[in-house]
Protein backbone atom coordinates (compact mmCIF):
# COMPACT_ATOMS: atom_id res chain seq x y z
CA UNK A 1 0.00 0.00 0.00
CA UNK A 2 1.52 3.13 -0.82
CA UNK A 3 1.33 6.58 0.77
CA UNK A 4 1.35 10.45 0.30
CA UNK A 5 1.09 13.37 2.58
CA UNK A 6 -2.80 13.58 1.44
CA UNK A 7 -3.14 11.22 4.16
CA UNK A 8 -2.37 12.86 6.55
CA UNK A 9 -4.18 16.23 5.35
CA UNK A 10 -0.44 17.91 6.80
CA UNK A 11 1.52 20.37 4.82
CA UNK A 12 4.79 20.19 4.32
CA UNK A 13 6.02 23.09 5.49
CA UNK A 14 9.02 23.46 4.22
CA UNK A 15 7.99 23.10 0.44
CA UNK A 16 6.93 26.33 -1.47
CA UNK A 17 2.92 25.40 -2.90
CA UNK A 18 4.77 25.16 -6.66
CA UNK A 19 7.52 22.98 -5.83
CA UNK A 20 5.28 20.74 -3.11
CA UNK A 21 7.49 17.65 -2.81
CA UNK A 22 5.51 14.36 -2.19
CA UNK A 23 6.85 12.14 0.34
CA UNK A 24 8.68 9.69 -1.29
CA UNK A 25 6.16 7.03 -1.93
CA UNK A 26 7.44 2.88 -2.28
CA UNK A 27 5.41 -0.04 -3.08
CA UNK A 28 7.00 -1.81 0.59
CA UNK A 29 5.68 1.36 2.14
CA UNK A 30 2.76 1.44 4.73
CA UNK A 31 0.24 3.92 6.26
CA UNK A 32 0.91 4.86 9.80
CA UNK A 33 -3.03 6.07 11.25
CA UNK A 34 -3.88 9.89 11.49
CA UNK A 35 -3.75 9.22 15.54
CA UNK A 36 -1.84 6.74 17.03
CA UNK A 37 -3.22 5.49 20.47
CA UNK A 38 -1.01 4.74 23.66
CA UNK A 39 -1.97 4.05 27.80
CA UNK A 40 -1.63 7.77 28.79
CA UNK A 41 -1.65 9.20 32.52
CA UNK A 42 -4.01 12.08 33.43
CA UNK A 43 -2.27 14.01 36.66
CA UNK A 44 0.19 13.06 38.58
CA UNK A 45 -1.61 12.01 42.05
CA UNK A 46 -3.18 9.00 39.91
CA UNK A 47 0.26 7.69 38.15
CA UNK A 48 -0.96 4.10 38.47
CA UNK A 49 -4.29 5.03 35.79
CA UNK A 50 -3.69 4.45 32.63
CA UNK A 51 -6.12 4.95 30.22
CA UNK A 52 -6.01 3.93 26.60
CA UNK A 53 -6.10 6.91 24.54
CA UNK A 54 -5.52 8.83 20.87
CA UNK A 55 -3.44 11.00 20.47
CA UNK A 56 -2.36 13.50 17.30
CA UNK A 57 1.52 12.69 16.68
CA UNK A 58 4.00 15.30 14.80
CA UNK A 59 3.86 16.42 11.45
CA UNK A 60 5.14 13.95 8.90
CA UNK A 61 8.38 15.33 7.82
CA UNK A 62 10.88 14.71 5.58
CA UNK A 63 13.46 12.96 8.27
CA UNK A 64 10.80 11.46 9.50
CA UNK A 65 10.51 7.50 10.17
CA UNK A 66 6.95 5.90 11.45
CA UNK A 67 7.21 2.98 13.36
CA UNK A 68 4.50 0.43 14.29
CA UNK A 69 6.06 -0.28 17.90
CA UNK A 70 6.05 -3.59 19.64
CA UNK A 71 7.36 -3.93 23.01
CA UNK A 72 8.64 -0.52 24.88
CA UNK A 73 10.55 -0.79 28.31
CA UNK A 74 9.84 1.09 31.56
CA UNK A 75 12.36 3.37 32.95
CA UNK A 76 12.74 4.67 36.27
CA UNK A 77 12.84 8.03 34.02
CA UNK A 78 8.92 7.12 33.30
CA UNK A 79 8.34 7.08 37.07
CA UNK A 80 9.75 10.17 38.06
CA UNK A 81 7.75 12.02 35.17
CA UNK A 82 4.47 10.35 36.03
CA UNK A 83 5.03 10.69 40.00
CA UNK A 84 5.41 14.28 39.43
CA UNK A 85 9.50 14.07 41.14
CA UNK A 86 10.49 15.93 38.57
CA UNK A 87 7.91 18.78 38.67
CA UNK A 88 4.14 18.94 36.76
CA UNK A 89 3.46 16.92 33.83
CA UNK A 90 4.68 19.01 30.40
CA UNK A 91 1.64 18.22 28.35
CA UNK A 92 -1.14 16.18 30.06
CA UNK A 93 -2.67 13.52 29.50
CA UNK A 94 1.32 12.37 28.83
CA UNK A 95 2.07 8.46 27.12
CA UNK A 96 5.35 8.12 28.16
CA UNK A 97 7.74 5.48 28.01
CA UNK A 98 11.51 5.82 25.85
CA UNK A 99 12.80 2.00 25.15
CA UNK A 100 11.01 1.29 22.02
CA UNK A 101 11.26 -1.40 19.39
CA UNK A 102 9.27 -1.52 16.39
CA UNK A 103 9.23 -1.83 12.60
CA UNK A 104 9.68 0.92 9.65
CA UNK A 105 6.31 1.54 8.02
CA UNK A 106 7.46 4.61 6.04
CA UNK A 107 10.44 7.11 5.88
CA UNK A 108 10.31 10.61 4.81
CA UNK A 109 12.22 11.59 1.65
CA UNK A 110 15.43 12.73 3.34
CA UNK A 111 15.65 9.52 5.07
CA UNK A 112 18.29 7.64 3.88
CA UNK A 113 18.86 4.82 6.50
CA UNK A 114 16.40 3.18 6.66
CA UNK A 115 13.13 1.01 4.95
CA UNK A 116 10.01 -0.20 5.59
CA UNK A 117 10.25 -3.36 7.70
CA UNK A 118 13.78 -2.98 9.39
CA UNK A 119 13.74 -3.47 12.61
CA UNK A 120 14.66 -0.45 14.75
CA UNK A 121 14.31 0.79 18.32
CA UNK A 122 14.21 4.58 19.59
CA UNK A 123 15.24 6.07 23.13
CA UNK A 124 15.00 8.78 25.06
CA UNK A 125 15.35 11.77 22.31
CA UNK A 126 13.68 11.77 19.34
CA UNK A 127 14.79 15.10 17.50
CA UNK A 128 17.55 17.37 17.97
CA UNK A 129 18.38 20.87 15.83
CA UNK A 130 21.04 18.59 13.48
CA UNK A 131 22.92 22.14 13.27
CA UNK A 132 24.89 23.47 16.51
CA UNK A 133 28.10 22.23 17.16
CA UNK A 134 26.96 19.40 19.50
CA UNK A 135 24.57 18.07 16.70
CA UNK A 136 27.75 17.96 14.49
CA UNK A 137 30.50 16.09 16.74
CA UNK A 138 28.82 13.29 17.91
CA UNK A 139 27.03 14.52 21.09
CA UNK A 140 23.67 15.68 19.72
CA UNK A 141 22.61 14.10 23.67
CA UNK A 142 23.86 17.72 24.82
CA UNK A 143 21.73 19.90 21.90
CA UNK A 144 20.21 22.69 23.48
CA UNK A 145 16.57 22.14 21.43
CA UNK A 146 16.22 18.28 21.53
CA UNK A 147 12.93 16.91 21.82
CA UNK A 148 12.76 14.38 24.56
CA UNK A 149 10.71 11.14 23.55
CA UNK A 150 7.71 12.34 25.77
CA UNK A 151 6.27 15.64 27.22
CA UNK A 152 8.27 18.10 25.05
CA UNK A 153 7.00 20.29 22.69
CA UNK A 154 7.73 20.16 18.84
CA UNK A 155 8.61 23.20 16.56
CA UNK A 156 8.04 22.99 12.76
CA UNK A 157 11.03 21.53 10.76
CA UNK A 158 13.06 21.43 13.90
CA UNK A 159 15.30 18.67 13.01
CA UNK A 160 16.13 19.92 9.67
CA UNK A 161 19.85 20.60 9.31
CA UNK A 162 19.53 23.20 6.43
CA UNK A 163 17.17 25.17 7.58
CA UNK A 164 16.39 27.07 10.68
CA UNK A 165 13.31 25.69 12.64
CA UNK A 166 10.32 27.87 12.75
CA UNK A 167 7.29 28.18 15.01
CA UNK A 168 5.47 25.99 17.20
CA UNK A 169 4.26 23.09 16.02
CA UNK A 170 0.06 23.00 15.99
CA UNK A 171 -2.15 20.39 15.41
CA UNK A 172 -5.89 20.87 13.45
CA UNK A 173 -7.61 22.61 16.64
CA UNK A 174 -4.06 24.99 16.86
CA UNK A 175 -2.81 22.71 19.85
CA UNK A 176 0.56 22.89 20.39
CA UNK A 177 2.54 18.90 19.73
CA UNK A 178 4.07 17.61 22.31
CA UNK A 179 5.82 14.29 21.68
CA UNK A 180 4.04 11.33 23.51
CA UNK A 181 6.45 8.40 24.27
CA UNK A 182 6.36 4.54 23.49
CA UNK A 183 3.22 2.78 25.20
CA UNK A 184 2.02 3.65 22.12
CA UNK A 185 0.71 1.86 19.04
CA UNK A 186 3.05 3.76 17.01
CA UNK A 187 6.49 5.95 16.98
CA UNK A 188 7.15 9.29 14.71
CA UNK A 189 10.89 9.83 14.96
CA UNK A 190 13.69 11.50 13.59
CA UNK A 191 16.14 9.41 11.38
CA UNK A 192 19.09 10.50 13.63
CA UNK A 193 17.45 8.89 16.57
CA UNK A 194 16.29 5.44 15.08
CA UNK A 195 18.96 2.82 15.74
CA UNK A 196 19.19 -0.61 13.32
CA UNK A 197 18.52 -3.11 15.72
CA UNK A 198 21.07 -6.47 15.19
CA UNK A 199 18.95 -9.44 14.04
CA UNK A 200 20.40 -11.69 17.21
CA UNK A 201 19.15 -9.12 19.79
CA UNK A 202 15.45 -9.90 20.70
CA UNK A 203 13.41 -6.99 20.71
CA UNK A 204 12.19 -7.40 24.23
CA UNK A 205 16.04 -7.44 25.51
CA UNK A 206 16.93 -4.69 22.93
CA UNK A 207 14.09 -2.30 24.09
CA UNK A 208 16.26 -1.82 27.53
CA UNK A 209 19.46 -1.44 25.90
CA UNK A 210 17.75 1.95 24.21
CA UNK A 211 18.00 4.61 26.78
CA UNK A 212 19.31 2.23 30.16
CA UNK A 213 21.96 0.38 27.93
CA UNK A 214 22.88 3.75 26.23
CA UNK A 215 22.73 5.92 29.43
CA UNK A 216 25.49 3.63 31.01
CA UNK A 217 27.35 2.75 27.81
CA UNK A 218 28.50 6.70 27.22
CA UNK A 219 29.69 7.49 30.22
CA UNK A 220 31.45 4.19 30.47
CA UNK A 221 32.96 4.66 27.46
CA UNK A 222 34.05 8.26 27.43
CA UNK A 223 36.12 6.96 30.71
CA UNK A 224 37.90 4.95 28.84
CA UNK A 225 36.73 1.57 31.25
CA UNK A 226 38.90 -1.43 29.75
CA UNK A 227 41.56 -3.46 31.20
CA UNK A 228 43.75 -1.98 34.18
CA UNK A 229 40.57 0.09 35.08
CA UNK A 230 38.62 0.08 38.77
CA UNK A 231 34.68 0.65 37.92
CA UNK A 232 32.36 0.74 40.96
CA UNK A 233 28.54 0.75 39.56
CA UNK A 234 26.22 1.87 42.44
CA UNK A 235 22.51 1.06 42.10
CA UNK A 236 22.23 -2.57 40.71
CA UNK A 237 18.54 -1.19 38.67
CA UNK A 238 17.41 -1.00 35.04
CA UNK A 239 20.41 1.28 34.16
CA UNK A 240 22.77 0.44 36.81
CA UNK A 241 22.84 -3.82 35.86
CA UNK A 242 23.43 -2.91 31.87
CA UNK A 243 26.41 -0.98 33.49
CA UNK A 244 27.94 -4.17 35.27
CA UNK A 245 27.40 -6.18 31.70
CA UNK A 246 29.13 -3.24 29.86
CA UNK A 247 31.97 -2.75 32.13
CA UNK A 248 32.72 -6.47 31.95
CA UNK A 249 32.32 -6.67 28.32
CA UNK A 250 35.14 -3.85 28.29
CA UNK A 251 37.67 -5.66 30.34
CA UNK A 252 37.21 -3.44 33.12
CA UNK A 253 37.41 -4.79 37.42
CA UNK A 254 34.20 -4.54 37.89
CA UNK A 255 32.28 -3.84 41.70
CA UNK A 256 28.26 -3.45 42.27
CA UNK A 257 27.40 -1.25 44.74
CA UNK A 258 23.55 -2.07 46.31
CA UNK A 259 21.30 -1.29 48.94
CA UNK A 260 20.05 -4.85 48.43
CA UNK A 261 22.07 -7.44 49.77
CA UNK A 262 19.85 -9.74 47.94
CA UNK A 263 21.41 -8.66 44.60
CA UNK A 264 24.78 -10.24 45.19
CA UNK A 265 24.21 -13.53 43.18
CA UNK A 266 22.31 -11.75 40.46
CA UNK A 267 25.09 -9.18 40.60
CA UNK A 268 28.01 -11.41 40.10
CA UNK A 269 26.03 -13.31 37.45
CA UNK A 270 25.53 -10.18 35.42
CA UNK A 271 29.53 -9.99 35.48
CA UNK A 272 30.29 -8.38 38.70
CA UNK A 273 33.84 -9.24 40.25
CA UNK A 274 32.82 -8.19 43.49
CA UNK A 275 29.60 -7.38 45.74
CA UNK A 276 29.66 -4.28 48.06
CA UNK A 277 26.56 -4.18 50.45
CA UNK A 278 26.28 -0.41 51.20
CA UNK A 279 23.90 -0.95 53.99
CA UNK A 280 27.12 -2.32 56.08
CA UNK A 281 28.67 -0.21 58.34
CA UNK A 282 31.92 1.52 57.24
CA UNK A 283 31.88 -0.48 53.61
CA UNK A 284 33.91 1.97 52.23
CA UNK A 285 36.81 2.23 54.69
CA UNK A 286 38.48 -1.43 53.10
CA UNK A 287 37.80 0.87 49.80
CA UNK A 288 39.72 3.82 49.79
CA UNK A 289 41.50 5.25 46.79
CA UNK A 290 39.89 2.08 45.04
CA UNK A 291 37.79 2.81 41.84
CA UNK A 292 38.76 4.80 39.27
CA UNK A 293 35.41 5.38 38.38
CA UNK A 294 31.82 5.15 40.10
CA UNK A 295 28.87 5.07 37.77
CA UNK A 296 26.04 6.15 39.86
CA UNK A 297 22.76 4.67 38.53
CA UNK A 298 21.02 4.58 41.68
CA UNK A 299 17.66 6.62 42.38
CA UNK A 300 18.47 8.04 45.86
CA UNK A 301 21.45 9.92 45.87
CA UNK A 302 20.16 12.72 48.13
CA UNK A 303 19.79 10.32 50.65
CA UNK A 304 23.60 9.29 50.37
CA UNK A 305 26.77 10.14 52.50
CA UNK A 306 28.02 11.28 49.95
CA UNK A 307 31.92 11.43 51.64
CA UNK A 308 31.82 8.04 51.91
CA UNK A 309 31.22 7.19 47.98
CA UNK A 310 33.61 9.97 47.05
CA UNK A 311 36.56 8.41 49.76
CA UNK A 312 36.59 5.23 47.77
CA UNK A 313 37.79 7.12 44.44
CA UNK A 314 41.61 6.64 43.61
CA UNK A 315 43.27 9.60 42.82
CA UNK A 316 41.38 11.55 40.35
CA UNK A 317 38.83 9.39 40.43
CA UNK A 318 35.92 10.41 39.01
CA UNK A 319 31.98 10.17 40.46
CA UNK A 320 29.33 10.31 37.70
CA UNK A 321 25.99 10.15 38.05
CA UNK A 322 23.34 9.13 36.18
CA UNK A 323 20.92 8.66 38.44
CA UNK A 324 18.48 11.61 38.24
CA UNK A 325 16.85 12.00 41.65
CA UNK A 326 13.89 14.24 42.45
CA UNK A 327 15.53 16.17 45.50
CA UNK A 328 19.37 17.95 44.96
CA UNK A 329 22.61 16.01 45.90
CA UNK A 330 23.42 16.42 49.33
CA UNK A 331 25.67 19.58 50.41
CA UNK A 332 29.42 18.62 50.10
CA UNK A 333 32.13 20.96 51.35
CA UNK A 334 34.65 22.15 48.98
CA UNK A 335 37.15 19.97 50.92
CA UNK A 336 35.57 17.17 50.42
CA UNK A 337 37.18 16.46 47.05
CA UNK A 338 41.00 17.53 48.55
CA UNK A 339 41.97 13.88 49.68
CA UNK A 340 41.97 12.35 46.83
CA UNK A 341 41.22 15.54 43.96
CA UNK A 342 38.09 13.74 42.90
CA UNK A 343 35.66 15.35 40.89
CA UNK A 344 31.74 15.02 40.36
CA UNK A 345 30.05 15.27 37.02
CA UNK A 346 26.83 13.63 35.00
CA UNK A 347 25.79 12.88 31.88
CA UNK A 348 22.53 12.60 29.50
CA UNK A 349 21.48 9.16 27.43
CA UNK A 350 24.13 8.88 25.10
CA UNK A 351 24.63 9.71 20.94
CA UNK A 352 23.90 7.80 17.95
CA UNK A 353 27.11 6.73 17.36
CA UNK A 354 27.81 5.26 21.34
CA UNK A 355 23.85 3.20 20.66
CA UNK A 356 25.11 2.06 17.06
CA UNK A 357 28.69 0.77 19.57
CA UNK A 358 26.59 -0.69 21.87
CA UNK A 359 24.78 -2.55 20.07
CA UNK A 360 27.54 -4.38 18.14
CA UNK A 361 29.13 -5.06 21.51
CA UNK A 362 26.17 -7.01 22.68
CA UNK A 363 25.09 -8.57 19.53
CA UNK A 364 29.26 -9.57 18.75
CA UNK A 365 29.49 -10.81 22.66
CA UNK A 366 26.29 -12.39 22.95
CA UNK A 367 25.64 -9.97 26.21
CA UNK A 368 22.15 -10.41 27.67
CA UNK A 369 20.28 -8.26 29.87
CA UNK A 370 17.43 -9.58 32.50
CA UNK A 371 14.23 -8.59 31.51
CA UNK A 372 10.71 -9.52 32.89
CA UNK A 373 8.28 -9.08 30.80
CA UNK A 374 4.73 -7.69 30.88
CA UNK A 375 1.73 -7.44 28.72
CA UNK A 376 1.02 -3.70 27.73
CA UNK A 377 -3.12 -3.20 28.73
CA UNK A 378 -3.85 -0.51 31.63
CA UNK A 379 -3.45 -2.94 33.77
CA UNK A 380 0.07 -3.74 33.00
CA UNK A 381 1.55 -0.61 32.40
CA UNK A 382 0.21 0.36 35.92
CA UNK A 383 1.65 -2.90 37.70
CA UNK A 384 4.94 -2.18 35.72
CA UNK A 385 5.28 1.30 37.24
CA UNK A 386 4.34 0.03 40.61
CA UNK A 387 7.21 -3.02 40.34
CA UNK A 388 10.10 -0.11 39.27
CA UNK A 389 8.77 2.47 42.06
CA UNK A 390 8.98 -0.49 44.47
CA UNK A 391 12.52 -1.55 43.21
CA UNK A 392 10.63 -4.80 42.79
CA UNK A 393 12.13 -5.53 39.14
CA UNK A 394 14.92 -7.74 38.28
CA UNK A 395 16.18 -6.10 36.20
CA UNK A 396 13.88 -4.30 34.00
CA UNK A 397 10.62 -4.62 32.92
CA UNK A 398 9.56 -4.80 29.16
CA UNK A 399 6.05 -4.27 28.23
CA UNK A 400 5.33 -6.48 25.33
CA UNK A 401 2.01 -7.94 23.45
CA UNK A 402 1.75 -4.43 21.44
CA UNK A 403 0.20 -5.97 18.06
CA UNK A 404 -2.67 -7.43 20.13
CA UNK A 405 -3.54 -4.52 22.54
CA UNK A 406 -3.17 -1.84 19.76
CA UNK A 407 -4.96 -4.23 16.84
CA UNK A 408 -1.23 -3.70 15.01
CA UNK A 409 1.07 -5.78 13.25
CA UNK A 410 -1.20 -7.17 10.62
CA UNK A 411 1.24 -6.05 7.82
N1 LIG B 1 21.02 10.56 32.88
C1 LIG B 1 20.17 10.04 32.03
O1 LIG B 1 20.21 10.32 30.85
C2 LIG B 1 19.17 9.05 32.52
C3 LIG B 1 18.57 8.16 31.62
C4 LIG B 1 17.70 7.20 32.13
C5 LIG B 1 17.42 7.14 33.47
N2 LIG B 1 18.00 8.05 34.31
C6 LIG B 1 17.78 8.00 35.76
O2 LIG B 1 18.57 6.95 36.29
C7 LIG B 1 18.00 6.50 37.51
C8 LIG B 1 17.89 5.00 37.50
O3 LIG B 1 16.92 4.59 36.55
P1 LIG B 1 16.52 3.05 36.44
O4 LIG B 1 15.53 2.99 35.34
O5 LIG B 1 17.72 2.23 36.39
O6 LIG B 1 15.75 2.86 37.82
P2 LIG B 1 15.62 1.56 38.73
O7 LIG B 1 15.57 0.35 37.87
O8 LIG B 1 14.53 1.84 39.65
O9 LIG B 1 17.01 1.50 39.54
C9 LIG B 1 17.34 2.41 40.53
C10 LIG B 1 18.22 1.75 41.56
O10 LIG B 1 18.52 2.74 42.54
C11 LIG B 1 18.75 2.07 43.76
N3 LIG B 1 17.88 2.63 44.79
C12 LIG B 1 16.54 2.72 44.81
N4 LIG B 1 16.10 3.23 45.97
C13 LIG B 1 17.19 3.47 46.70
C14 LIG B 1 17.40 3.97 48.01
N5 LIG B 1 16.38 4.33 48.79
N6 LIG B 1 18.66 4.06 48.44
C15 LIG B 1 19.68 3.68 47.65
N7 LIG B 1 19.53 3.19 46.41
C16 LIG B 1 18.31 3.09 45.94
C17 LIG B 1 18.39 0.60 43.60
O11 LIG B 1 19.57 -0.17 43.43
P3 LIG B 1 20.14 -1.11 44.63
O12 LIG B 1 18.94 -1.89 45.10
O13 LIG B 1 21.14 -1.95 43.94
O14 LIG B 1 20.69 -0.21 45.66
C18 LIG B 1 17.57 0.62 42.32
O15 LIG B 1 17.62 -0.61 41.66
C19 LIG B 1 16.67 7.22 37.62
O16 LIG B 1 16.86 8.36 38.45
C20 LIG B 1 16.40 7.65 36.21
O17 LIG B 1 15.54 8.75 36.13
C21 LIG B 1 18.86 8.98 33.85
ZN1 LIG C 1 15.07 6.25 30.43
ZN1 LIG D 1 21.79 20.73 17.99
Amino acid sequence: MGTESKDFGYQQESESPTKKRKIQANTDEMAAPEQFEGFMIHDTKNWTKFSKEKFTPKTFEDYDVDIENECCGVCGSDVHTITGGWGELATAPICVGHEIIGKVLRVGSQVKEFKAGDRVGVGAQVQSCMKCPQCKSNNENYCPNMVDTYGAPYNVGGGNPSKDAGGPMKDKNGKQIFAQGGYSSHSRVHEQFVFKIPDNITSHEAGPMMCAGLTVYSPLKRANTGPGKKVAILGIGGLGHFAVIWARAMGAEVWALSHSPSKEAEAKKLGAHHFVSTKDKDWFKPLAFTFDFILNAADMTNEFNLQDYMSTLAVNGEFHNVGLPDKPLPQMMAQDFAGNGCKIAGSHIGSKKEAMEMLKLASEKDLHPMIETIDISEEGCSKAVQKVKDNDVRYRVTLTGFHKAFGTGKN
